[in-house]
């Protein structure tokens, strides 16, 4: 069955059209899709942001103004791994759970303004902290499942989170996952200085965990008598609504700020459009809700817009390897939204598989978080869509706030893996390494020309540095750090990060970051990290490490484990190195550079082509290298 397109070709030119003559007005009108306290009449970021005399708050948008029209309307499906594990909410009952934890934050002190950390498995309650700080207009910080103590250290300490919203384990299958004493870890690292001072803990299972005297409570008997009435905070359009942590070319984690009225239009305008959005869809997006994509297309957007979500806790081939096409059948899904890495593992494993179950409820297919393969698009659409489904690949960022290059279903002619065009009102230049534009079918740098209101706020303690990595690298321009080719009829084929970023099975892992993780390794002199082609996860990341001199043998050949623990400990196991190579040097320019580019080509398998050599303080190494990484 096809849904009703939202837009037809002629309808999609109209807005491509609208929001380029006049943004103000387009935009203006887009605004009025979400209910504002205070109308905003002015709509363009002139200086002081999007919407900039807007007053809304996100979960009366998400939740309040659905309750006459869709109260009984089906909010979440949530299934656990087990199948018979299926909890169902409609919107009154989310909105009434919502208020009561956000009256337990404000009980427990938060502040509007303040910043809650949220660390949870794939259970409702993850969207429900979410939408309880957005109602008391704190921040939230979702830190992903898998990261380490030390990184969640970071991230709380950088945040200045002074409550935690935990669990007490994570489950899969029967093992557990240690969420709360993970966190105990994480707060302790800090001592004293922590400014945590209330962990809230979600019980998943029946599990005891110890807790912390006058610090940590269970929230099942706050939430019993907990109200269900909240009034919610009256916000900016410009105050945040959440930080997220990514990595970028820096060390540290940047925490990336979103608004509240601009991401919000963006998130329902954008899930609106790409996913071709109507009444009765099941809309899956199988994203953690630690990454920007299960903030945008799990809780902010299709809640915005009314839709019935799926949220699954569990593994996409567990226990059996049909998994996921199991949950769609189950549930019906209309919208399928997941990653080119699961696609290539599921893609794997047979067309047997998913022949097995009905997916005739499928309408729109959705691809995010790396470039697609030719081959990974072609199995997603002739064998998951039938041929018959629309496949969106959607592309774009943490700070992008939501999909910026992207298919429409039904009004944008699609091509094999490719993401298309630009959504109406995203206007995307290429340029050289100068900085100047170029015309017509060319390869070059992605920037985004102007603002659009879904774009990041600034970055947390740190606007300048916002401001050195996005705006300035190209004045006039938003510098994505991705490359792109555009064809002839001006579609586009994101060809990868051109900056010293490494997008591991879609998470964004940065060179330097895990140079600094090993730089505290005593006796290595110095690492590179760099990222090789993966069949599966798209890119695999490869260490070269240089021990001090005068180490033993021994000494030395323990190294390669130490990296990979001093990585799961100080970043999680997801950047965990495919390989670790122990060389005598890097290479370096006469200025003492590390020369990635070598090591990159050497690590893909490449002997020869280097190009010219004798710019290198030390060719010799070269051969190393390649003998090294050859023998491995
Ligand atoms: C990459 C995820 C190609 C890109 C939403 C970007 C993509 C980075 C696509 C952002 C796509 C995301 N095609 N590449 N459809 N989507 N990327 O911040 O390199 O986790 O810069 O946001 O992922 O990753 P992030």
């Amino acid at each position: 069955m096809l849904s009703t397109p939202r837009l037809t070709p002629e309808s999609y030119k109209r807005l491509v059209e609208s929001a380029r003559n006049d943004p103000e007005a387009f935009w203006l009108r887009e605004s009025r899709r979400l209910e504002w306290s205070a109308l905003p009449i002015v709509a363009v970021d002139t200086g002081e942001g999007w919407f900039a005399d807007g007053r809304l708050n996100a979960s009366v948008n998400c939740l309040d103004r659905h309750l006459t029209a869709r109260g009984d309307q089906t909010a979440i499906i949530w299934q656990g791994e087990e199948d018979s594990n299926v909890l169902r909410l409609t919107y009154r009952e989310l909105h009434a759970r919502v208020c009561a934890l956000a009256n337990i934050l404000r009980e427990s002190g938060v502040k509007r303004g303040d910043r809650v950390a949220i660390h949870l498995p794939a259970v409702v309650e993850g969207i429900i902290a979410m939408q309880a700080c957005a109602r008391i207009g704190a921040m939230h910080i979702v830190l992903f499942g898998g990261f380490s103590a030390e990184a969640i250290a970071d991230r709380l300490a950088d945040s200045g989170a002074v409550v935690v919203i935990t669990a007490n384990v994570g489950r899969r299958g029967a093992k557990r996952i240690p969420f709360k004493t993970t966190m105990d870890a994480a707060i302790a690292l800090r001592g004293e200085t922590s400014t945590v001072r209330r962990v809230l803990v979600v019980e998943v299972t029946d599990d005891a965990v110890p807790l912390t005297e006058g610090r940590d409570a269970l929230l099942t008997p706050l939430l019993e008598t907990a109200s269900t009435t909240c009034e919610p905070e009256a916000m900016n359009a410009t105050d945040p609504l959440f930080l997220l942590y990514t990595s970028g070319s820096t060390g540290k984690p940047k925490g990336i700020v979103h608004g509240t009225g601009g991401y919000l239009t963006w998130a329902s305008y954008t899930h609106e459009l790409i996913f071709n959005h109507q009444q009765g869809d099941v809309f899956w997006c199988t994203a953690d809700i630690g990454w920007i994509t299960g903030h945008t297309y799990v809780s902010y957007g299709p809640l915005a817009n009314g839709a019935t979500l799926l949220v699954f806790e569990g593994m996409p081939s567990h226990p059996t390897p049909g998994r996921w096409w199991d949950v769609i059948q189950k549930h019906g899904v209309t919208t399928f939204y997941t990653s080119p890495t699961a696609i290539r593992a599921l893609m794997s494993e047979g067309n047997d598989i998913p022949a097995a179950y009905d997916l005739s409820s499928l309408r729109v297919l959705g691809s995010v978080g790396e470039p697609i393969n030719h081959e990974a698009w072609t199995w997603f659409h002739d064998v998951i869509g039938a041929g018959r489904c629309e496949l969106v690949d959607t592309w774009w960022q943490t700070e992008t706030g939501g999909a910026m290059i992207s298919l429409v279903p039904y009004a944008v002619e699609p091509r094999p893996a490719s993401a298309t065009l630009p959504l109406p009102g995203v206007n995307p230049v290429l340029l050289d390494e100068k900085g100047t534009p170029l015309e017509g079918a060319v390869e070059g740098i992605l920037c985004i020309d102007g603002s659009w209101p879904g774009r990041a706020l600034t970055i947390w303690n740190d606007d300048t540095l916002f401001q050195t990595t996005y705006l300035r690298p190209y004045p006039g321009h938003y510098f994505t750090g991705d490359g792109a080719r555009r064809d002839a009829d001006g579609y586009y084929w994101i060809t990868g990060r051109v900056d010293d970023v490494i997008n591991v099975s879609g998470h964004r892992i940065g060179s330097a970051e895990i140079e600094d993780a090993i730089s505290e390794i005593h006796d290595i002199s110095e690492s590179s990290a760099v990222g090789v082609p993966h069949d599966i996860k798209g890119q695999g990341l490869v260490v070269y490490i240089v021990p001090h001199e005068g180490l033993s043998e021994e000494q030395t050949s323990g190294l390669k484990d130490q990296v990979v623990r001093t990585i799961a400990s100080k970043v999680g196991r997801y950047a965990v190195p495919e390989a670790v190579y122990v060389v005598p040097d890097l290479p370096k320019t006469r200025s003492g550079k590390n020369v990635r580019r070598l090591m990159r080509k050497i690590a893909y398998g490449e002997t020869q082509g280097f190009g010219d050599l004798s710019t290198l303080a030390n060719p010799g190494i070269v051969d190393d290298l390649i003998r090294i990484v050859g023998k491995a």
